[in-house]
């Protein structure tokens, strides 16, 4: 898919998202600004290592509520980006909260700060002090970050023997696939469609080089 194809429609409720209801993971794959797919190798093994997997997915959902909240104290300014990115903070805090629950439930260990070089890369990126293309890189990193988190979910339900988990994965897919469009919405705001289209088209790229190159690791964002 090219950037260029990147098509939202209005909602009765109002909220802008694609056409089309969630299906299998080919037909979501396709709707994501993705160059690089998951293979299925990834998620064999983050389903083998679960423990591990929702450990480091409860951090990513806690980094998330925090990127959004630190987008809010960066523009007070901006009316529209701090009630939605409050109003994103508080959802990945409830997803948060629920895979807490059930490490907690199955007295598995809660991992608490890692590293995760797929995300610090990608953030690397975001040059602060150069408005307004600071405040739009900010807006499509958060894109980046929620477009892959669905992909990882949707490549991890194709597999997946557990019906906790699989009940979990298949509410939050849908929620960062609604969270990607919501920030890519926010970046463009004002701005030509095209050179919305053509800044993501390099955030794009860099991501699915960063993917190709990660190790092996059942985490959100490790390789498989
Ligand atoms: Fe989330
Ligand atoms: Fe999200």
């Amino acid at each position: 898919m090219s950037a260029g194809m990147i098509r939202l429609v209005k909602h009765p409720d109002g909220s802008e998202g694609h056409p089309t209801d969630p299906g299998s993971y080919d037909e979501i794959y396709a709707e994501l600004p993705l160059l690089h797919p998951t293979p299925r190798s990834w998620a064999e093994l983050a389903a083998s290592h679960l423990p591990e997997f929702l450990a480091d997915h409860a951090v990513c959902e806690q980094q998330v509520a925090m990127y959004g909240l630190s987008l809010a104290g960066y523009y007070p300014d901006d009316a529209e980006l701090v009630e939605r990115a409050a109003a994103l903070a508080a959802e990945e805090v409830q997803h948060f909260r629920r895979v807490v629950a059930i490490l907690t439930k199955r007295g598995w260990p809660l991992g608490g700060r890692r590293k995760n070089v797929w995300a610090q890369s990608l953030r690397a990126r975001i040059v602060p002090g150069r408005e307004p293309w600071t405040k739009v890189d900010r807006l499509l990193f958060g894109a980046m970050v929620e477009a892959r988190s669905c992909e990882r979910f949707t490549r991890l339900l194709e597999v997946l023997d557990d019906p906790e988990v699989t009940h979990l994965l298949a509410d939050l897919g849908p929620a960062e696939r609604r969270h990607w469009e919501m920030f890519y919405r926010l970046a463009g705001r004002g701005m030509d469609e095209k050179a919305l289209a053509a800044r993501f088209q390099g955030w794009r790229e860099f991501e699915a080089e960063l993917a190709r190159s990660l190790g092996t690791s059942p985490a959100v964002h490790g390789w498989g």
